[in-house]
């Protein structure tokens, strides 16, 4: 019956999908303000088509979050959803091969920016919601909360979940955001990296200065930074940070072995993406070095004279983004403290050093012992005919954490993308198995745990 109904509405489901999908909902970048608020206008509509109730845009400090709700009876169960319908910025456009925001099917594929990561994902769930609406009775309560932050630090939703308690109740979150490790070998996230973002800024003399009449006589911001970051890591990928890795989670030989016993293809791995070999902490796996070990590592770095031919100059400023993905029981404040100050006490006087914080995140683990898991595992065994697995994956989903300190909540992290789907880079896809194979596994998933006892 459901199966039967995702087939005969294939086609629309993909079209209302496209139209999400053309809305610039770049949440980064201020340009994009009112795309973003349209795309929060088309959410609130599709749930209107739904018939949920208390359907609302609410406004933040930032873009606005979008609620509803269907409450059919007070002692059935309650699932809360949580996605969000902002994107990444889709820079570079001229890496695209077809344009980012004009929804295309190529090789089984939808691209876009957004189709995998959330768009794509987080529609799978109205349309499991509408599937089960349409062809049976619904023994459960739902929740919708879909965000516009995520990609630029969800800085609003502390805030709100913690003064909503009450209207985001439920007895389990659900979120389609993360990935599978392929088609043949479905997975569920289990952990979750955390994140501390940092941006420093180093200042040589006062201004730039000519590099022979000065050079070698006063200390250069540039060369000087370089120095810095090289040594924040040994060559076997250590960080050298004092007290970085003091609440590191160890796990025993036998939850190491467990942690690697997935199908993961290291020649495949190298293949995807043009690398001659992997780097990483020495000790570990791509695996571990993945999902269990934190990181260190320079997103972006500036300074000095960059444009055509040569000037010779002594740059007054450097700049570096540097970003550390936190496991648990890691605490990204507790991190972001230690990067400080352990740059502050490094860098020399000969250059003065200005270190502001970005958006960080907790990381996270996901209880297994429970009957959200319990009902996604059945889930992925019903449609997929395979057992999925537990994986921990090396993105990072802050409102986890939050969830759990603040609502007392597990979430069940089951996505369906793949690494192939290149979220955050040009060309980003997901395929239309994935979008349609996962609309019927949560409807799979909200049965099972509307069904059973615990
Ligand atoms: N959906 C991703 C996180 C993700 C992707 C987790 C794949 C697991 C597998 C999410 O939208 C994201 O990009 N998160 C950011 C964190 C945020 C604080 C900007 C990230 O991981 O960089
Ligand atoms: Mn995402
Ligand atoms: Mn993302």
């Amino acid at each position: 019956m459901i199966n039967e109904y995702i087939n005969n509405n294939k086609d629309r489901f993909l079209d209302e999908l496209f139209e999400l999908l053309r809305i610039e909902s770049v949440s980064a970048d201020s340009k994009f303000k009112n795309e973003v608020d349209k795309a929060a206008e088309w959410l609130v509509n599709s749930f209107m088509k739904l018939n949920l109730d208390k359907v609302e845009k609410i406004k933040t400090k930032g873009h606005p979050i979008v609620y509803a709700e269907k409450i059919l009876d007070t002692s059935y169960p309650t699932i809360l959803v949580y996605g969000h319908y902002d994107v990444q910025p889709a820079d570079p456009y001229e890496l695209w091969d077809t344009p980012p925001f004009e929804p295309t099917i190529k090789n089984e594929k939808i691209y876009a920016r957004g189709s995998c990561d959330d768009k794509g994902q987080m529609y799978m769930h109205l349309k499991a919601y509408e599937a089960l609406q349409e062809t049976g009775k619904i023994n459960f309560n739902i929740k919708f909360m879909i965000e516009g932050e995520e990609e630029c630090g969800s800085g609003s939703l502390e805030e709100f979940v913690s003064s909503n308690k009450e209207k985001l109740s439920a007895d389990v979150i659900v979120i389609s955001d993360t990935s599978i490790i392929n088609n043949d070998n479905p997975s569920i996230t289990v952990g979750l990296r955390g994140l501390s973002y940092m941006e420093v800024e180093l200042t040589g003399p006062n201004r730039d200065l000519h590099s022979g009449t000065y050079g070698g006589a006063v200390n250069n911001p540039i060369n000087q930074l370089c120095e810095i970051i090289a040594s924040l890591k040994d060559s076997n990928g250590k960080i050298l940070i004092p007290g970085f890795y003091d609440n590191v989670i160890t796990y025993q030989d036998e939850q190491r072995d467990e942690i690697n016993n997935v199908p993961f293809d290291l020649s495949e791995f190298k293949s995807h993406i043009k690398i001659g070999d992997t780097f990483g902490e020495k000790g570990y796996s791509t695996v571990e070095r993945i999902g269990t070990r934190p990181t260190l590592d320079v997103n972006g770095i500036w300074g000095g004279y960059t444009n055509e031919g040569a000037k010779t100059v002594l740059p007054s400023k450097a700049y570096a983004k540097i970003s550390m993905r936190l496991v648990s029981n890691q605490s990204s404040s507790e991190i972001s403290r230690l990067f400080k100050d352990h740059l502050n006490k490094i860098c020399p006087k000969s250059c003065s050093i200005k270190i502001t914080d970005h958006h960080g995140g907790e990381p996270c683990i996901v209880n297994t012992d429970t009957k959200g898991y319990r009902s996604a595992y059945k889930a992925f065994q019903k449609v997929w005919n395979k057992d999925p697995v537990p994986t921990f994956d090396g993105g990072s989903i802050p409102i986890v954490a939050l969830f759990k300190k603040e609502l007392g909540l597990d979430s069940i992290l089951m996505g369906f993308g793949l690494d192939e789907d290149a979220i955050h880079s040009p060309n980003e896809s997901y395929g239309l198995y994935n979008f349609y194979k996962g609309i019927e596994t949560i409807t799979c998933f909200y049965q099972n745990f509307a069904d059973d006892e615990k």
